[in-house]
């Protein structure tokens, strides 16, 4: 599909200069818009801290998510449930400092929404306004749909986010694909409507059936980014650590590890770890040394006593 001579200028023009380096300008919520007319698939990833941030966008990342998944790869929790709105904030401010051209969506964890709409607003303006977030995303449609409507009429962008949501994972029964009987997908396509209808962006779709997924996307003017919810989708988003190969264990079908970073990591370690033992590092090229006067000085104050 063409893009008409409007959106075409704004795609070719949107560089700046950084020093020396052309960076593209900060990826718009239009610009999206016009990559799902086009066709151009949206590449997404979460990152959690300024290095893993850097490394995306150097990569061509579009869209950077500060993910509540951190509470799982980064803290350590066995859920995305108990990471707090100050933890995302920490690692939200870090990435925004690090990214020129991503655009940083904040995630708003469990607990910063569910309450009420003045709840909502308030946790995304800390996004925004603490953390230097472009957007933030919640994860349900239903009775979340007021808080979609109150944050973006607050000014602040909304990605939305069906399907298996981890943040209901009790009441979904477990990590498990969604809408997977005829009623179930009718309802996603339904809750996916009404999340555009109420002001969303974007819509995540995760652990989605492939055809319902697709259903979805035909219906939407806005991209859908999948997660497990197959090709159709606009764009595609993987967790950071499992893209890399950092998490070990069980992953879910849907996840294509592209290094195995985990095991470089592991024996860049335990080489150190010998280095170490045996006294192999540091070398000489390690070291610092001082001017051989000094040193004379130095040494004649002990005297002769080296325990002095
Ligand atoms: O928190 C996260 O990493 C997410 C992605 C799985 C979309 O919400």
């Amino acid at each position: 599909m063409c893009a008409s001579n409007e959106e075409t200028e704004r795609v070719t023009t949107s560089h700046t200069n950084v020093g020396d380096a052309q960076v593209p300008a900060k990826m718009a919520i239009p610009e999206l818009l016009d990559m799902k007319r086009q066709g151009t698939r949206i590449a997404m990833v979460t990152a959690y801290d300024a290095a893993g941030a850097r490394l995306a966008e150097a990569a061509g990342m579009d869209v950077v998510l500060v993910g509540d998944s951190a509470a799982m790869v980064v803290l350590g929790h066995d859920s995305t449930i108990p990471v707090t709105m100050d933890e995302m904030l920490f690692m939200t401010r870090s990435v925004s400092r690090a990214v020129r051209h991503c655009l940083v969506v904040g995630d708003m964890p469990f607990g910063a929404y569910q309450v009420s709409d003045a709840d909502a607003v308030r946790n995304a303006i800390r996004f925004v306004k603490e953390a230097g977030a472009d957007t933030v995303k919640l994860e349900g449609a239903g009775r979340m749909l007021p808080r979609v409507r109150a944050i973006v009429e607050s000014g602040i962008p909304v990605m939305g986010h069906i399907g298996l949501t981890p943040q209901s994972v009790t009441a979904l029964g477990g990590y498990k694909a969604q809408g997977r009987t005829a009623t179930k997908a009718r309802k996603l396509v339904e809750d996916a409507l009404a999340l555009q209808e109420a002001g969303c962006y974007s819509i995540v779709l995760e652990a989605v059936p492939t055809p319902v997924a697709a259903r979805i996307t035909a219906a939407l003017t806005i991209p859908t980014i999948g997660i497990g919810a197959g090709p159709a989708c606009d764009g595609q988003v993987l967790v950071y650590h499992d893209l890399l190969g950092l998490t070990e264990g069980h992953t879910a079908r849907f996840v294509k590890r592209y290094a195995d970073l985990a095991t470089v990591i592991r024996e860049a370690l335990a080489a150190f770890v010998a280095d170490v033992r045996s006294g192999a590092y540091p070398e000489e090229r390690h070291t610092y040394g001082m001017p051989a006067d000094e040193l004379a000085t130095f040494e004649a104050g002990f005297d002769g006593d080296p325990s002095a």
